[in-house]
């Protein structure tokens, strides 16, 4: 396994569920035109709450005018678990929040990094502030070895840490009904479904059944939602505090942060082992 910090100035901003069309310019053009501007990064999530984008410095310039548009202060950088040459069964299954919770997410949340975290189909993108890059280093440099490549810097794994005593769970978790498809786009396809795409991101509230690009198995995923007030982005040990359980217990997670909440992503049927294995209490089993 290999962790890449990329070189990319990340925002996160949130636009308010009724005002996406204050936003909308810039919205199409990042997610469906991206050779027309120079972003290299954008991250759409749409929530009950918000719409969360994450850009980098050139996004946010697609965004001039967009008073609806709330930018959180700091800027992050992208730390990104890629499985090293990709040929091996177990680095070809390097993704999710589970495999990287006791390498990466734990070392972070021991030395009061917090983190932003951004799992997709293909990857994990692990925000940091820019400012947290130093220690970033340092922490995980105990656990990997640096290789620098042509433009970022690769760390490469190379042994398991063993972590300490379980960390309480310090926010609400809800475990909404819906059931999710995990799925992804090959670029190329993207001019044959964009009005479907443009469909679902604007004007619907749903996503059609039949919409499963990439659908290696019929799996479905189920969420737990985690924070009841907004998050914020200062607080360190949310995502550990998840995902180490879930490692523990062998339960592949997928683990999605937007502005407002953190999203943790099971499969269906380890809907109910996940949520004993977070709400249990070893100080009330006694
Ligand atoms: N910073 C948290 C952590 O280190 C995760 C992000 C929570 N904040 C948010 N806005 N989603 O675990």
């Amino acid at each position: 396994m290999e962790l890449h910090i990329l070189d990319h100035r990340l925002k996160i901003a949130s636009v308010p569920r009724d005002s996406l069309h204050s936003c909308t310019h810039g919205v199409f053009k990042l997610a469906f035109l991206a050779e027309k501007t120079r972003c290299k990064f954008f991250s759409f999530t749409q929530t009950p709450e918000d719409y969360t984008l994450i850009v980098d410095e050139e996004g946010l310039k697609e965004f001039p005018a967009s008073e609806r548009l709330t930018v959180a202060d700091a800027t992050w950088a992208a730390l990104n678990v890629a499985s090293g040459g990709g040929h091996s069964p177990a680095a070809a299954s390097a993704v999710g929040v589970t495999k990287i919770a006791k390498s990466v997410i734990a070392p972070l949340a021991d030395h009061n990094v917090s983190v932003f975290m951004l799992s997709t189909y293909q990857t994990d993108f692990i925000l940091v502030r820019e400012r947290d890059l130093p220690t970033v280093v340092r922490t995980l440099s105990a656990e990997f070895i640096f290789v620098v490549a042509v433009d970022f810097l690769v760390l490469t794994y190379f042994s398991d840490i063993t972590s300490p005593a379980r960390r309480p769970i310090i926010h609400p978790l809800a475990c909404p009904l819906n059931r999710f498809c995990i799925t992804s786009l090959d670029p190329a396809t993207l001019p044959s479904v964009a009005t479907l795409l443009m469909d679902i991101m604007f004007y619907s509230d749903g996503f059609p059944n039949n919409l499963l690009f990439t659908s290696s198995s019929n799996e479905m995923w189920k969420m737990v939602r985690i924070g009841g007030q907004p998050l914020g982005f200062d607080e360190c040990g949310i995502v550990a505090q998840i995902s180490e359980p879930l490692a523990s217990g062998d339960i592949l997670a997928y683990y999605i942060s937007t502005y407002k909440f953190d999203h943790a992503l099971v499969p269906e049927e380890e809907i109910d082992n996940a949520v004993s294995l977070l709400t249990f209490r070893p100080e009330l089993s006694r």
